[in-house]
């Protein structure tokens, strides 16, 4: 039996909360809030469980295990470093900090201390989207040319972060967890209409090591709701709308060929292919239950998790470059993988060297 807390109990916490009660395996010790409000709240809703405004109780508390924290980003990294520098399994809310280096030391320590970091990058955990993966591994859509997604709303605008780190950790997990890609530049446009310095909507594009390339439109402005995201691959085309209640993967057999030999620009012509729609089934299961048992079992096993510290430095790298090409006005941000990958691999000897093994 695990001894799990929760930090923050404000709009996402409540469903860590509740879904670490529904698993067996596991006790939600306790939780904690500087808002005795929500305290009050989470105490009336789950029956005698214990609660606290000071972080540091959680992180001296010798029984809790592991901790779960969803607080604004601005906190995740003294928070989570905390946690690890106390032995504690640590799991934070995306995105996993606010910069590559405070992402890098957090890694490191949890290698150092023989610790599970992970990230709530829920999406991963969804059926849908490990539907995909799956379907786009088997090789039927064909290679994939490029990738379309779309997260937009209205609100809820944040104070500290810009729409891009709010909403497209969810978008670039998708993304990289699918294409198993390295993203190699990142160009960023946006702008900001209510918050003076933060952008309410931005558009983001990828570039890929394989010449792969992908779009991320965020917006807290619009009067829709949209989460769609497009693969258009060499054979077919895969749209994902995660508003559908069922049919949220479509496979559209659509696609446009070109001659493979043509000697006159009269002979180069497009054939465009049109043929059925077909949606899979796809298991109703939340994913967020899917993603909290999934830190359970990476404690317990000790096995890396899908959304380790390494997969939320990779979505941080991301945004981190798409901040400096939106000071840049949309200018090309390369990625540095060389120093971290260096710094991984220092870290490993280090661990292994450490332990023997
Ligand atoms: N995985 C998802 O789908 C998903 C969805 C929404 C939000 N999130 C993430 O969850 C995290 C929290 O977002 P939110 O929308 O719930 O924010 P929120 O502002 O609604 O809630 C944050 C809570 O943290 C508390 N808090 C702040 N400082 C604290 C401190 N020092 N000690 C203890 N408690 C403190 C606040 O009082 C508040 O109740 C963010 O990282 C966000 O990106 C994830």
């Amino acid at each position: 039996m695990l001894n799990i807390a929760v930090i923050g109990c404000g709009y996402w916490g409540p469903n860590l909360i509740r879904n670490f009660c529904s698993i067996p395996e596991c006790k939600l010790k306790l939780v904690c809030d500087i808002d005795k409000g929500r305290l009050a709240h989470m105490s009336r809703l789950y029956q005698g469980i214990e609660t606290t405004n000071k972080i540091d109780y959680v992180i001296n508390d010798a029984e809790v295990d592991a901790i779960a924290i969803a607080t604004p980003v601005r906190y995740h990294f003294e928070m989570a470093k905390k946690s690890l520098l106390a032995g504690k399994h640590t799991f934070i809310e995306k995105p996993m900090a606010s910069s590559v280096k405070e992402c890098e030391e957090l890694i490191e320590l949890a290698e150092k201390h023989n610790l599970t970091l992970m990230v709530g990058h829920t999406f991963i955990y969804s059926s849908a989207v490990r539907k995909i993966k799956e379907i786009i591994n088997a090789g039927d859509i064909g290679e994939i040319m490029y990738i379309s997604s779309r997260r937009l709303n209205l609100g809820l605008f944040q104070k500290d972060i810009n729409v891009t780190w709010d909403l497209a950790p969810h978008e670039i997990s998708i993304i990289l967890y699918v294409m198993g890609k390295t993203p190699v530049c990142v160009n960023c446009q946006g702008k900001a209409h209510i918050t003076e310095g933060i952008e309410d909507i931005t558009n983001m594009t990828i570039d890929f090591d394989d010449g792969g390339f992908a779009t991320v439109q965020s917006s807290w402005l619009d009067p829709n709701k949209v989460r769609q995201t497009t693969f258009v691959g060499s054979k077919k085309m895969l749209v994902y709308n995660d508003l559908e209640p069922f049919e949220k993967i479509k496979i559209y057999d659509k696609r446009v060929d070109t001659l493979p030999h043509y000697d006159t620009f009269a002979e180069f012509q497009y054939s465009y292919h049109h043929g059925d729609m077909y949606s899979p089934y796809i298991d109703q299961v939340e994913p967020l239950k899917v993603e909290c048992q999934h830190f359970l079992d990476c404690i317990k096993s000790g096995s890396k998790s899908d959304s380790s510290g390494i997969e939320g430095l990779k979505v941080v790298q991301v945004l981190e470059a798409a901040s400096k090409s939106l000071r840049n006005e949309g200018g090309k941000i390369k990625i540095n993988h060389n120093l971290f990958e260096f710094e991984t691999a220092q870290l490993l000897f280090e661990f292994e060297t450490a332990h023997n093994t």
